[in-house]
């Protein structure tokens, strides 16, 4: 099979990465790639936003899957401009993709059909969008509609701050269109997880779990970022509570998807927050995690290939995936300054010396080749992913690999898995 991969951040590496280990890959191109992914794939210079360009590409190059990394050109319509020609492609429809693409729509979803997420009203208006704050009172959480660049969920310790927020979005229009209308939710108390599953538009299969490290400084303080780490499986989903979220979240979003008329075919990434009385939505994603990906990717034992082209086929999914029995940590490597203004190419050294290290893939993100040096290129640099017999180990195995690696400003989190030690040790 003929595979292209649209994307070039960490998570379409270990995608690529996945993709090339099938026996029935036969060629396997990546739009635009990187310097990890041209390892295993041919990279051609197509942006992710460029669809016509993708779709003359996938029809030339006889592509057979195309499998679509980021959020972007799926929410664009990616999905609708390849099946439209008849082109096999791993990834929701437009319409469908609005269960990430509109907060609004997802809430309004989850309200509808019985599925558990915080109590919320959504407003266009912001004295109306007050008010109800002061009904619901601090803390509370603001977000706005559309894609915010991961700045688009405001958590609000006080009403003072919510009606910034509110004022910010509806008032200044700070996110422009995204923020036309809002969310104003209830703040949940838990421990989130991040939980995946494949559909068919039918039938789902879950595809693990995994626990995100959102801010960039340890102990979870500094701003958010698009991820610093994550380790899989997240041991706070026992295979009982994987069921619960299966049952009353991801098999009833899927047949909601349905008979809202936008059947949806990909991988549902539902972000949990896991509260006392169960597990309730925080967000839905229309796309694999980054750098979730990453983890979950090198513990399947599975091949990835057939499963996307059954998903891509609308053909019925197995009932389970086998996994590896080893646990999976990443350290994502990033500029000095990300998530704010960061220098690139600044050159890197030691990640061969690092994927040496048994069990440790070095999956790349920002990336670039500078007269055959390898340098920075962006704010998530690499992804330093490592399997051990568990979380501790692999932990301990992962941060040995990010000790051979080195560019100037480099900035790491310490305390990746961290939060699973604590509950493994309880
Ligand atoms: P979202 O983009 O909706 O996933 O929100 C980003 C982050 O904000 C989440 O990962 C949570 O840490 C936090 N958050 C969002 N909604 C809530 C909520 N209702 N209660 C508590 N924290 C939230
Ligand atoms: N790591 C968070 C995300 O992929 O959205």
């Amino acid at each position: 099979m003929r595979v292209l991969v649209v994307g070039s951040g960490g998570r379409e590496d270990a995608l690529v990465w996945g993709l090339a280990r099938s026996p029935q890959t036969s060629a396997l191109f990546a739009a635009p790639g990187n310097p990890g992914m041209a390892r295993h794939a041919e990279c051609v210079p197509l942006k992710v936003d460029a669809l016509e360009d993708l779709v003359a590409f996938a029809q030339r190059e006889r592509i057979d899957l195309t499998v679509v990394g980021p959020e972007l050109p799926l929410i664009l319509g990616i999905a609708d401009r390849f099946q439209a020609r008849g082109l096999a492609i791993f990834g929701p429809t437009r319409e469908a993709s609005a269960l990430e693409g509109s907060k609004v729509f997802a809430k309004q979803l989850m309200a509808k059909h019985g599925i558990p997420t915080a109590r919320f009203e959504t407003f266009q208006e912001a004295g109306a969008a007050r008010r109800f704050a002061r009904r619901l009172g601090a803390p509370l959480v603001v977000k706005a509609d559309g894609p915010a660049a991961g700045k688009g969920a405001m958590v609000c310790r006080t009403l003072g701050e919510a009606d910034r927020a509110i004022a910010l979005c509806l008032e200044e229009r700070a996110f422009g269109q995204s923020g036309e209308q809002i969310v104003v939710e209830e703040f949940l108390v838990g421990e989130e997880a991040s939980f995946f599953a494949l559909t068919d538009g039918e039938g789902a299969l879950f595809l693990g779990t995994a626990q995100d490290h959102k801010t960039v400084f340890d102990d979870d303080r500094g701003p958010n970022t698009g991820g610093m780490g994550a380790y899989s499986p997240a041991p706070i989903v026992d295979e009982q509570l994987g069921a619960q979220v299966m049952k009353t979240i991801v098999r009833p979003t899927v047949g909601a998807m349905a008979a809202e008329g936008r059947p949806y075919r990909g991988v549902i990434y539902a972000g949990l927050m896991l509260t006392r009385p169960g597990p309730k939505v925080l967000e839905f994603n229309c796309r694999f995690g980054d750098p979730e990906h990453q983890v979950i990717m090198v513990r399947l034992q599975d091949d990835l290939l057939p499963l996307l082209y059954a998903v891509a086929r609308g053909e019925k999914l197995p009932t389970a995936v086998r996994w590896r029995p080893e646990a999976a940590v990443c350290v994502v490597l990033a500029s000095g300054g990300y998530p704010g203004p960061y220098q690139t190419g600044k050159a890197i050294a030691g990640v061969e010396e690092a994927e040496r290290l048994p069990g440790v893939t070095v999956f790349h993100a920002g990336t670039a080749l500078s007269d055959d040096q390898l340098v920075t290129a962006g704010g998530r640099v690499l992804g330093v992913t490592a399997l051990g017999a568990d979380i501790p180990v692999a932990i301990g195995k992962a941060y040995e690999a990010v000790g051979k690696i080195c560019f100037e400003g480099i900035h790491f989190r310490k305390d990746i898995g961290k939060k699973a030690l604590a509950r493994l040790s309880r």
